[in-house]
């Protein structure tokens, strides 16, 4: 405390002050104490003792002020200053819930620094992401350092670390109730939006329990109603639809014969299968539940390609901002509102893939859903919190890259990425398209030079880099090679194909009732504080799912094997034939099956 004491006393002549401070540092250094204080008179003496209990008391003083002000402001949730314990509604109440798939805190700096570049912003001019940080995720899973989809979406489903790959199961293989679950049987209105296959694993995760995330025609079975508890979701809106078609279709990727679009129907829903159908909702005024929107076979193109298809796919923001309506109003005479849960998920492919153009429309897209949110809950008169965060960082994506042995420039190139018009992906496909029917070498290249200027805005290919494109049997995908290009233009580095354990952002509408998420928190955290704000008991649920007697719905016994409802533990019941994207660590070992195929989309996930 008496160090204090110069702070508020006069300030005394330097050349004194100096010798001071010398002795006060002999003392502190020596433990020996100055004879300085026996020489000053008894007026300075009692200035001093004044001095060092004024400044004690005022010090005090600030302690105490302090420690009842924080006493006052959580007693008194009401007040929009306060944070922490009682903030939550008591009464009806909505809840959003956004997956940033594979965004860590590098993407937000490249898309912020991207914005500002592009549209002539101000140095300060922030995403709205950033305006609503409120902390961070750790993200390793039961069974690596290293996450999947699958055991990131687990914890947030059901507040339970597990393995990669396992879709809201326990590490020993039995099913964990998720909050979406809870939440339907509370009496809420569900719904999930996402860009890429509803039957992907963060959708999956909170609707459904198979125990590996490649058994995507059970998850959709299971999606749709022919679950344990019955129908569980109201709401789907996304890509996938290849999974819900009957083998016998054009455009089917399922294993059987079964039609899930028309048991969808008997079982109520109202089928969506395209942007008409989906403007017919017009906006969520015209649309009744439970709806199944389903808007592409697959995924639905990135962000930076599906622009310029505007009339065929419908936007994330289109998306979420027709799901809040339709669930709001479907609650509007309910004691319960309603928990949606809206992805991102392509931040993660365009990770995979090493595409920092297509990422960088991701996340605008994603910021753009979020901002959407918000607005949704500043006029709505339910009180409601929306939480983001991601599961994973995808790519150990670096927002500098170093090309050569010099020591290398400080700078990153936003202008490279602004020259691209569509992403890898895109640009593989009409390579591979050409290749496919032209076979002449000088036109091949010409038409490849073309593309790299047309489509990712590169006007000076190296020779080196038209070979490697065009080499006849690449062990990789050439949107590999499209994409890096762009990211040594750019001076953009990743470290991964795959995902990386950094740490990744949590953000909110308010601290006040995300108060829980405020600092470092484990990815299961979120889970539980999803659960604690509906006030709903997601162990309720995983005790329901274990015993077969309490089930509305019975799963028909197989005959073609002894595995039950979740699909076999160890991977047997994987299907390699038919389908184009394999996902998972499990793909490493599927890889021989794959040997000359093209995979259809960014490998694992
Ligand atoms: C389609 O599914 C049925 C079972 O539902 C199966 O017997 C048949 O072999 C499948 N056909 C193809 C082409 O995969
Ligand atoms: C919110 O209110 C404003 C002003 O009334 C309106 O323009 C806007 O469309 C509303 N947004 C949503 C999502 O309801
Ligand atoms: C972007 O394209 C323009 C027009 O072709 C070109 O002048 C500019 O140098 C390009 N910028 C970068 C960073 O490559
Ligand atoms: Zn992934």
């Amino acid at each position: 405390m008496a160090r204090e004491e110069p702070l508020l006393a006069p300030r005394p002549s330097s050349d004194r002050s100096s010798i001071r401070n010398a002795e006060e540092e002999d003392a502190l250094l020596t433990g020996e104490r100055t004879h300085r204080h026996q020489q000053r008179s008894k007026w300075a003496f009692w200035k001093e003792i004044g001095l060092f209990a004024w400044a004690l008391i005022a010090t005090i003083a600030v302690i105490v002020l302090a420690v009842v002000y924080q006493h006052e402001a959580s007693k008194n949730p009401e007040s929009d200053s306060s944070w922490g314990p009682g903030g939550k509604p008591t009464g009806k109440r909505n809840l959003i819930f956004m997956v940033s798939d594979g965004m860590g805190p590098t993407s937000l700096t490249l898309t912020r620094n991207y914005r500002q570049y592009t549209e002539g912003l101000p140095i300060d001019n922030t995403l709205v992401l950033d305006q609503h940080i409120i902390g961070t995720s750790r993200t390793r899973s039961s069974s690596s350092l290293v996450t999947d989809s699958a055991a990131g979406a687990t914890a947030f489903s059901c507040a339970h670390k597990s393995y990669n790959g396992a879709i809201s199961v326990l590490p020993d293989h039995s099913p964990c109730g998720s909050v979406l679950e809870a939440a339907a049987l509370a009496g809420y209105k569900t719904g999930l939006v996402v860009t890429t296959r509803i039957t992907d694993a963060t959708p999956a995760c909170f609707a459904s329990h198979v125990n590996m995330r490649q058994y995507e025609d059970r998850i959709a079975e299971q999606e749709i109603g022919e679950h344990p508890l019955g129908r569980v979701v109201d709401l789907i809106f996304g890509g996938g639809k290849c999974h819900f078609l009957p083998n016998t279709t054009e455009g089917s990727c399922r294993g059987d014969d079964r039609d899930l679009v028309e048991i969808a129907g008997e079982k109520g829903f109202h089928y969506l299968d395209s942007r008409k159908s989906f403007d017919s909702l017009n906006g969520g005024s015209e649309a009744k539940l439970p709806l199944l929107g389903l808007f592409a076979d697959k995924d639905i193109p990135y962000e930076i390609d599906r622009r310029s298809q505007n009339e065929v796919y419908p936007s994330l923001e289109e998306m979420a901002r027709t799901a809040l309506k339709t669930l709001s109003q479907a609650t509007a005479d309910s004691d319960q509102g309603f928990f949606l849960m809206i992805e991102g998920s392509r931040i993660d492919h365009a990770g995979h893939g090493n595409d920092p153009a297509a990422q960088v429309h991701e996340v605008l897209a994603y910021d753009r859903a979020f901002a959407a949110v918000l607005e949704f809950l500043e006029n709505d008169s339910t009180p409601g919190v929306v939480v983001s965060t991601s599961d994973h960082e995808t790519g150990g994506l670096a927002a500098a890259r170093q090309l050569h042995d010099d020591y290398p420039e400080y700078k990153w190139l936003p202008g490279v990425l602004a020259n691209a018009s569509h992403s890898s992906e895109y640009a593989e496909q009409v390579l591979n398209d050409y290749l496919s029917k032209q076979t002449s070498q000088s036109n091949q290249r010409a038409f490849a030079e073309e593309l790299l200027k047309k489509a990712l805005g590169v006007n000076d290919a190296s020779a080196d880099e038209l070979d490697h494109l065009l080499k006849p049997h690449l062990p990789y995908r050439r949107a590999y090679v499209f994409a890096d290009i762009i990211s040594r233009r750019a001076q953009i580095g990743w470290s991964t194909h795959g995902h990386s354990a950094v740490d990744v952002n949590i953000y909110a509408s308010s601290t006040r009732d995300a108060w829980r998420l405020v600092g470092n928190n484990e990815n299961t955290d979120v889970g539980a504080f999803l659960a604690d704000y509906l006030d709903v008991d997601i162990d309720a649920i995983t005790k329901k799912l274990q015993s077969p007697k309490d089930w509305s719905w019975k799963p028909e016994v197989e005959s073609s094997s002894t595995h039950n409802w979740m699909g076999d533990p160890l991977g047997e019941d994987i299907r390699t034939e038919g389908l184009d994207t394999y996902h998972g660590e499990f793909k490493r070992s599927l890889d021989s099956h794959l040997q000359g195929r093209d995979c259809g989309c960014g490998a694992q996930h």
